[in-house]
């Protein structure tokens, strides 16, 4: 293990074990805690091990481990000096004080995003819709601003919007939300229920009109259907500069998974990736962004 001493501590980690060990899951559990607080981990290699077995659990080799911090540290600079705004997570639309609509984004991607960037030395306005207590940001340059439905979204980000040089659209924003909240819960009659609803501000797309030069607009498309097509609709009319399409039909993608399998449309061209981790994807995708 290497203690890298920075604004905050950092801890990278190059385990080596046995595999029947390194594929327990409680050693899984607890490489993720280990990263859950902003510690890096770098993969053991697969090969003969102490043992005399062979699997994966031998220590990644020396010259891969010294590699890995080289990339790490170049990459720490790379958004320096650079603001980015991300939202993650669901919005909840009130139906009565006891109940809402909701969606089931965990804001795990967003979270992997707003670190990966901030890991980059970017300052990170992070606003974020209802999560488990358990997701926390891990970087001093983080700054979280909760919010609970659509229109605290579109509030937090159109005031913040103007002095980033990127935004980054992942959280799953409810398009409708009831007209009318209820004061009081509503009761059961027997009778069947109608609540009208009403559309919600289509933040990307505003901050799409916003956009000035210079300024990096990234969105996100969650599909079941017609995936290619809805993504490269949603990019024209929200004017991205490219969008991550996530699809519901591929296994590990989406929503509450710890991984992601994602395409990167632009205007002229696209790039599929297979299933990865949430923070890998999120390299990928702060790759992409670095790359315009
Ligand atoms: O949070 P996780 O559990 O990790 O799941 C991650 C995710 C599946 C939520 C994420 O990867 C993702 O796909 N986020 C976008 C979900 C979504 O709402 O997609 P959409 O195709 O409906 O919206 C298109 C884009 O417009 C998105 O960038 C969205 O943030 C934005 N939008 C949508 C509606 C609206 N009213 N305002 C918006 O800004």
């Amino acid at each position: 293990a290497f203690l890298l001493n920075r604004s905050s501590d950092l801890l990278v980690i190059a385990p080596a074990m046995d595999l029947d060990m390194y594929a327990h899951p409680s050693t899984q559990q607890n490489l993720k805690t280990l990263q859950s607080y902003g510690n890096h981990v770098i993969e053991p290699g697969t090969g003969f091990l102490a043992s005399k077995l062979e699997g994966k659990g031998r220590m990644e080799e020396p010259e891969n481990i010294v590699a890995c911090l080289e990339q790490f540290f170049s990459q720490q600079e790379s958004l320096r000096g650079k603001k980015v705004l991300i939202t993650a997570g669901p919005t909840y639309e009130k139906i009565d004080p006891v109940r809402f609509i909701g969606n089931y984004s965990s804001g795990k991607m967003g979270f992997a995003l707003a670190n990966e960037c901030a890991n980059r030395g970017a300052q990170v306005e992070l606003v974020c819709g209802t999560v488990s207590s358990s997701m926390q940001v891990n970087y001093p340059n983080i700054h979280r601003i909760n919010v609970e439905s659509a229109q605290e979204m579109f509030e937090a980000c159109k005031e913040l919007f103007p002095s980033m040089d990127s935004a980054i659209l992942c959280a799953a924003v409810a398009d409708f939300a009831p007209e009318k909240v209820a004061e009081q819960k509503i009761k059961r009659t027997g009778d069947e229920m109608v609540i009208r609803l009403k559309p919600n501000p289509d933040i990307a797309a505003s901050l799409g009109q916003m956009k000035k030069q210079g300024q990096t607009l990234v969105g996100f498309a969650l599909e079941t259907n017609d995936e290619e097509s809805n993504a490269q609709a949603k990019l024209k009319k929200k004017n991205f500069d490219f969008i991550v399409l996530n699809s519901l039909k591929d296994e590990g993608a989406g929503f509450r998974t710890d991984t992601n399998k994602i395409t990167i449309i632009t205007a002229d061209n696209k790039k599929d990736y297979p299933l990865k981790s949430k923070e890998e994807v999120a390299k990928d995708i702060i790759d992409e962004l670095e790359r315009l």
